[in-house]
């Protein structure tokens, strides 16, 4: 800690200055992607109620989105109800194979939004890595 004394309080902040501080959209997608990722490899593991975890941060992370950024709030709701929702029935279902199935069929409806949005070059992949820092197998 240094001496010096404290300075002033700043003035508060506007909405827009506070608007500005809010996570862009590849922020959060950055974030999706991730917990993406961990929720394949659990779901592989066996490790059923890790897998639903990430399956669920991902559904708040694009429901925070959709709030933040409603021009992609159709986009998003479509894709909860028509592709997370099914993947979290698999999961709760302990199914393999319907995960397996309901997660590429996500995975490609995903990289198609990346299309519609003008981000065709931004096409998500499973990594052949999994995560390290995660108990994956219980
Ligand atoms: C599980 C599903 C999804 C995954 C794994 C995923 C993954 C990603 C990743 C890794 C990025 C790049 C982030 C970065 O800049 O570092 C990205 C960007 C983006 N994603 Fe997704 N995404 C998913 C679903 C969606 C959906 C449903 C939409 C529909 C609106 C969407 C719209 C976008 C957009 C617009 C960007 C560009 C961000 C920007 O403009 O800064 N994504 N996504």
């Amino acid at each position: 800690m240094s001496d010096e004394p404290l300075s002033k309080p700043s003035p508060p902040l506007s909405l827009e200055q506070l608007a500005q501080l809010l996570p862009g959209t590849g922020e959060i997608m950055a974030s999706v992607g991730n917990a993406w990722w961990k929720c394949a490899y659990a779901a592989r593991g066996g490790n059923w109620e890790l897998a639903a975890y990430f399956a669920r941060r991902v559904r708040g992370l694009q429901r925070k989105l959709a709030q933040i950024r409603p021009k992609y709030a159709e986009d998003l709701l479509e894709f909860e109800n028509t592709q997370l929702n099914p993947v979290l029935t698999a999961l709760g279902a302990h199914d393999g194979p319907s995960f397996e199935r309901t997660y590429a069929t996500a995975t490609a409806r995903a990289n198609e939004f990346h299309v519609k949005w003008a981000k065709p070059y931004i096409r998500w992949v499973l990594p052949d890595e999994p995560p390290k820092d995660l108990e994956l197998d219980r």
